[in-house]
């Protein structure tokens, strides 16, 4: 596989960073991942777009700011990708800063296990945590406190771990969640990344007149809620059934549930 190392493609497998990096030594960096639909960048212009807003709120530049697009269209065409996925990273190395650190962009793809399909059948499960990342409108590379938690889990139909402050929910460590309540789909507005697939699927609701809202969700509508499911790149419409250890509605996936998983579906299909 070919990568784009800051300036130069090299096999990915080459592609390295120096270990005094302030990405390694402070864990500081800004990174996106997107897939890959028949040779093209799925909504890869949202991505990028995200891309550019993480790196404003990180203050980070690269001397490939305006080539993005570009670098993305290369790695595609040199791998000749056809079903994958892309990451991109943006990383400060130097310690001295100006108003802007100036980092080097990596991009490389990757290939994502698929999740076991009875997990969509049947429902995943999420455990809570009292936790909020920082600078959540920022795509950053830190996902310390997630795998930590996701580490100790031993029940494998536990997906992730769901973020709360002690009274709404937010999102969970990779991914947005959206519950049920009486025929309207709602998902938390605030302290949240915003998600493509969030804004895809919001976009759908809209189109299908499904009422929808994005609004805060207290911790007793989200265990109240007839229907929960995630979003992200990799999931995309995942049902979650159980929360804590208690069941979700009926514990099994609801009706919106399925329907949007079928509409997602027909859009990627479509792509
Ligand atoms: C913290 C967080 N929230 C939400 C998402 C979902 O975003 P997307 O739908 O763009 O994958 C992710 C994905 O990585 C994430 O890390």
């Amino acid at each position: 596989m070919i990568g784009f190392s800051n300036g130069v493609y090299h096999s990915v497998s080459e592609i390295s960073i120096p270990i005094t990096s302030i990405s390694i030594n402070r864990g500081y960096g800004a990174f996106e991942f997107f897939g890959i639909v028949k040779g093209r960048a799925f909504y890869g212009d949202r991505h990028l777009n995200r891309l550019r807003r993480s790196m404003q709120i990180l203050r980070l530049k690269t001397n490939y700011d305006e080539q993005l697009e570009e670098i993305v269209e290369a790695v595609i065409t040199k791998n000749q990708l056809s079903d994958a996925y892309l990451k991109l990273f943006v990383l400060p190395h130097d310690t001295a800063a100006t108003d802007h650190r100036q980092a080097s962009l990596y991009v490389y793809p990757t290939q994502m296990p698929l999740f076991d399909s009875l997990l969509y059948e049947e429902g995943g499960r999420l455990v809570t945590k009292n936790f909020q990342r920082f600078l959540p409108e920022a795509k950053s590379t830190n996902y310390l406190a997630g795998q930590y938690w996701m580490d100790e889990q031993n029940d494998s139909r536990v997906v992730d771990v769901l973020y709360h402050n002690g009274h709404s929910v937010q999102e969970t460590s990779r991914g947005n969640v959206f519950i049920v309540k009486d025929g309207t789909v709602i998902t938390p507005a605030e302290n949240v990344l915003n998600g493509v697939t969030r804004g895809l699927i919001l976009e759908c609701l809209s189109k299908n007149g499904i009422l929808h809202a994005e609004a805060e969700v207290s911790l007793a509508l989200l265990y109240s809620a007839d229907e929960v499911f995630l979003s992200s790149t990799t999931k995309h419409i995942l049902p979650i059934t159980q929360i804590d250890g208690r069941n979700i509605g009926s514990g099994k996936p609801g009706r919106l549930t399925r329907e949007m998983i079928r509409v997602f579906q027909q859009l990627k299909d479509s792509y």
